[in-house]
């Protein structure tokens, strides 16, 4: 085989057994929806759901069950009923690290739900589900370091690739500092997100503190966003989202009401003559194609100079070839399915494009039946040929001259993004040149650029790529309370 994405030390570490969690049957699946169509809304028991939508199994397309979107009667109630959680640090850290136990209980029901509601790999579940427990542990310990109040209430609204890791990411930030949050999961992965608010709820998390709202951007993510009575948003998703809510915010809410919001990203990485070739290609293989392409954090933009560009480009058609593109719940998988059908359309479609402007350089094949998309390299000129983050296994290539080096690292400078940045050198100062020049979040030298771990590498962008502070770090805590002398409100 060529590069292997999954670390076969770290899958036998987490010592559990594939059977075990491929019992969790589409049936059950449907019953668990069907569950939460009934439970809704989960705080209170007067209003309806709005409206149920199917959801698919994007490796199969088989249903799993139909999930209820919140009504506006919902929302209005969550609104009018949330409140801070009116406790010490320490209780909150309590149920906070329960809750993070309570995760690790029920790791063959959440791994199977990221399977068959996201298409997640054996490899991304287990990456979720220790980033969503060490979420939850990191901030209850950082949070009994301080009582400086909360702000009131959370918003708390995530996307769909990480739809455990970041849900709960968010929602552990804003409950260990004393606010009360109202969840809205993206539309695309309420079930895996439903489960995590049982779990903090099972965990002593009062229901007045945390409320959860599945349903659409525009309606409900929009209608929470807009209302006076939040007293922040933490956001993660696409950057026209984060515009589009920082303008609500800015009509509809105080002023000093943060934003929390981390956004996409046009990641590059720079290739020079003195890498060692099978350690990149190992690295722009698992940066560009894991998770098939679909992390913020992921590879669209790859900088090689030009003297060893076309051995590394026939190195890296190899290893595509070394793939294995298909069902997510086999070990022997690298890369799953796309989200869905619309994102699967959009990306093939952006493939062909491409092949039709001769600008196609290997397409991988990939199942004929889900939303799979083959792994695909594609020429460009340059990072400003991307007009926009392509959220999927498409990995743009570029040559650049030896003496070229600071330009490249202009060009990317000048997206206006800057989330993710990798380098592959053996030459020591340029290591230190070129970080300090480059604008982005999380740079990464001589390895790959993706799974950014919490507490010790801090996630997050700058500029179009989020507003910081960092996840995972020392400095996102302090966003969430109030500054001596300001009101709590609630
Ligand atoms: P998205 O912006 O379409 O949706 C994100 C969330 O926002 C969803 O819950 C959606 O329902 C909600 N939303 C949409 N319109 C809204 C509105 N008007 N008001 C309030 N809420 C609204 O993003 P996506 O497609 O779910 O996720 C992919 C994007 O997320 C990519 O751009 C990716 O780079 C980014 N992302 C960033 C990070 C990071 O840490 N920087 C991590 C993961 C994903
Ligand atoms: N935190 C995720 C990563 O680093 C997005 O890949």
């Amino acid at each position: 085989r060529g590069p292997e994405l999954f670390d076969p030390q770290r899958r036998n570490s987490m010592g559990f057994d594939i059977n075990r969690t491929s019992e969790l049957s589409t049936i059950d699946l449907a019953r668990r929806s069907a569950q939460i169509t009934n439970a809704m809304p989960i705080l209170s028991g007067e209003a309806s759901p709005q409206e149920a939508r199917d959801r698919h199994n994007p490796a199969t397309e088989s249903v799993l069950g139909a999930v209820a979107n919140a009504s506006d009667a919902d929302v209005q109630a969550a609104l009018s009923a949330a409140l801070p959680w009116a406790t010490s640090a320490a209780e909150r850290a309590a149920v906070l690290r329960r809750a993070s136990d309570l995760y690790e209980r029920d790791f063959g029901a959440i791994f199977a739900i990221l399977q068959k509601e996201g298409g997640k790999t054996i490899l991304d579940a287990i990456g979720e589900l220790r980033e969503a427990v060490d979420f939850l542990r990191y901030y209850a310990a950082q949070a009994e370091t301080s009582e400086l109040p909360p702000r009131g209430v959370f918003v708390c609204i995530s996307p769909w690739n990480f739809p455990l890791a970041i849900f709960t990411g968010q929602i552990a930030a804003a409950l260990s500092t004393g606010n009360g949050v109202i969840a809205k999961p993206a539309e695309q992965t309420p079930l895996i997100a439903a489960h995590a608010i049982r779990l903090l709820h099972e965990a002593g998390v009062p229901r007045t503190a945390l409320q959860f709202l599945p349903g659409e951007g525009a309606t409900v993510g929009a209608a929470l966003t807009s209302d006076q009575r939040i007293d922040g948003v933490a956001f993660t998703g696409s950057t026209e989202t984060a515009l589009a809510i920082r303008n609500a915010m800015a009509e509809h809410l105080a002023p000093d009401a943060p934003l929390i919001a981390e956004t996409g990203g046009l990641n590059a990485m720079i290739v020079d003559s003195t890498a060692l070739p099978e350690q990149a290609v190992r690295d722009i293989v698992a940066s560009s194609f894991q998770s098939a392409g679909q992390r913020c954090s992921a590879l669209r933009c790859l900088y090689i100079q030009s003297d060893v560009a076309e051995g590394l480009v026939e190195m890296l058609k190899g290893a595509m070839d070394e793939l294995t593109i298909g069902d997510p719940w086999s070990y022997s998988t690298d890369v799953g399915p796309l989200i869905d059908k619309d994102a699967q359309k959009e990306i093939q479609a952006y493939i062909d494009q491409a092949r039709s402007d001769g600008r196609l350089i290997k397409q991988s094949a990939a199942p004929s039946r889900g939303s799979f998309v083959g792994p695909a390299l594609i020429r460009v000129d340059g990072i400003g040929d991307l007009e926009r983050e392509v959220f999927g296994p498409v990995l743009h290539i570029c040559t650049f001259e030896a003496n070229e080096i600071e330009k490249v690292v202009d060009r990317i400078n000048a997206t206006g993004y800057g989330l993710t940045f990798g380098l592959h050198t053996r030459i020591d100062g340029r290591v230190q040149a070129v970080t300090d020049r480059i604008e982005a979040g999380n740079a990464y030298v001589n390895r790959n650029q993706i799974g950014a771990i919490v507490g010790s590498q801090p996630f997050g962008g700058e500029g179009l790529s989020g507003t910081g502070p960092k996840a995972g770090g020392p400095n996102y805590l302090p966003r969430f309370r109030r500054m001596a002398g300001q009101e709590v409100s609630g």
